[in-house]
């Protein structure tokens, strides 16, 4: 089997209409958006991309996490399909391209070998991942732990957002709990193209990132209990204040990630003070730190040292402290075979390349666990993402395309 030509190209402008045609639905207030999972933001963008996929003569299947699968036969009945995809819902306040430029690029890749009367041996699905962001409903990337194995689907459908709805419940709202059983499709391999999401390959001029692993991740729930009180009337020595003791863990998680330079990453994004009043003490505060790192020796020492330091200051304060493991995956190294692939493909197409580690998590890190797997990235403008600012050229979202239909293609094995 020779590897396709380099002539194979996809298009470019279908791929940056159909991005700009997605990110019109859940529109966020700065350019960029709020499709939240399971909002009716989602329904819409999931209803589009079934359209798409069906006018491009794939078929559509649903799992009961949500997560849809969009078909392209291949021409061996009994050759395992190769998946592509990543995610459509956003965080709250995202950006038009984190998980789209996968799931998009991965149809444009179908609607290419289409135009192109490319026949492959093996399927191609088209993938797109329920709930990857964790921003409603932790953890991130739920369905794909589920299908991975690694998270009972019980546990997901009970996971809750801030007003108490449930995954579960949220889903069938929706119209999107689907008949097929989580994870009982098999892989032959899976690719994800992504923007990066950093800073490394724009300030190295370079067009692909060459995924080679990524970083794994501990999501620690603390909930600090002190004791209601005035603000103005209860004297310093009498207060039992939790919002203290939240700021000083915030100080320690911020050194401890700094002592495990370089190579490690740790901070606090989600916080919530309860009652939330401007002349009340705290009686409750719940955070939650997010800690990471490609080393499971550092990433596993960072969480003991965070919990036994935290246990400490609030012992100091007299502040309750209870914390729950909420998000949780080991470092991943990707599969070598695939990653040649998506070096390979991006030297026959003339792109400049480097290889990397992902900062950040994604459905290819669960789908490593079933099958080989490996992702494609982008650069995006300044590194910024998780924004609604985050940014990539129509050139550097076509050239990660181009890279991924040359590297599932090589998988997939063309036929005709
Ligand atoms: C997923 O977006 C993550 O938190 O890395
Ligand atoms: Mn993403
Ligand atoms: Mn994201």
């Amino acid at each position: 089997m020779s590897a396709p030509g380099e002539n194979l190209k996809i298009n470019g402008e279908r791929l940056w209409d159909s991005l700009m045609e997605m990110a019109k639905i859940g529109p966020g207030i700065a350019g960029g958006n709020n499709r939240q999972t399971l909002t009716d933001e989602d329904a819409e963008g999931r209803a589009l991309f079934q359209k798409w996929c069906e006018d491009a003569g794939m078929t559509m299947g649903v799992d009961t996490m949500g997560t849809m699968f969009a078909t392209r036969p291949g021409e061996d009945p009994d050759a395992l399909p190769v998946y592509v995809g990543s995610h459509l819902d956003t965080q709250p306040t995202g950006g038009k391209y984190d998980g789209v430029l996968g799931v998009l690029g991965a149809l444009e890749a179908v609607r290419s070998m289409n135009d192109l009367g490319i026949k492959t041996r093996h399927p191609i699905v088209v993938t797109n991942w329920a709930n990857e962001e964790g921003a409603r409903f932790a953890p991130a990337m739920l369905a794909s732990g589920v299908f991975a194995g690694v998270i009972s689907q019980d546990h997901a459908y009970a996971r809750t957002d801030l007003e108490g709805k449930t995954y579960g419940e949220e889903l069938e709202r929706i119209g999107w709990k689907g008949d097929e059983e989580v994870g009982a499709r098999k892989m032959h391999a899976y690719y994800e193209l992504h923007i990066e999401q950093g800073p490394i390959l724009e300030a190295e001029g370079k067009d692909i990132g060459v995924v080679t692993h990524c970083q794994g991740l501990w999501w620690l729930e603390f909930t600090l209990t002190g004791k209601e009180a005035h603000t103005g009337s209860t004297p310093m020595l009498m207060r039992v204040n939790a919002g203290l003791a939240m700021s000083r863990i915030l100080e320690m998680v911020q050194e401890v990630a700094m002592a495990a330079q370089p190579g490690a990453v740790g901070g606090v994004g989600q916080m919530q003070f309860s009652p939330n009043s401007r002349n009340v003490l705290p009686g409750k505060v719940v955070f939650t730190v997010d800690i990471r790192s490609p080393d499971q020796a550092k990433l596993d020492g960072m969480r003991a040292q965070i919990e036994k330091r935290a246990a400490e200051i609030c012992a100091e304060i007299g502040v309750g402290c209870s914390v729950e493991a909420v998000g949780h995956f080991d470092p991943v190294t990707f599969a070598p075979d695939l990653v040649s692939n998506v070096r390979a493909a991006a030297e026959r197409l003339g792109y400049s390349h480097m290889n990397l580690i992902s900062g950040a998590g994604h459905d290819a890190c669960w789908a490593a666990k079933v099958a080989p797997a490996t992702m494609v990235m982008c650069p995006c403008v300044g590194g910024l993402s998780h924004n609604e600012a985050e940014e990539i050229t129509p050139d550097w979202a076509r050239a990660g395309t181009e890279v991924l239909f040359h590297a599932v293609l090589e998988t997939a094995e063309i036929v005709g």
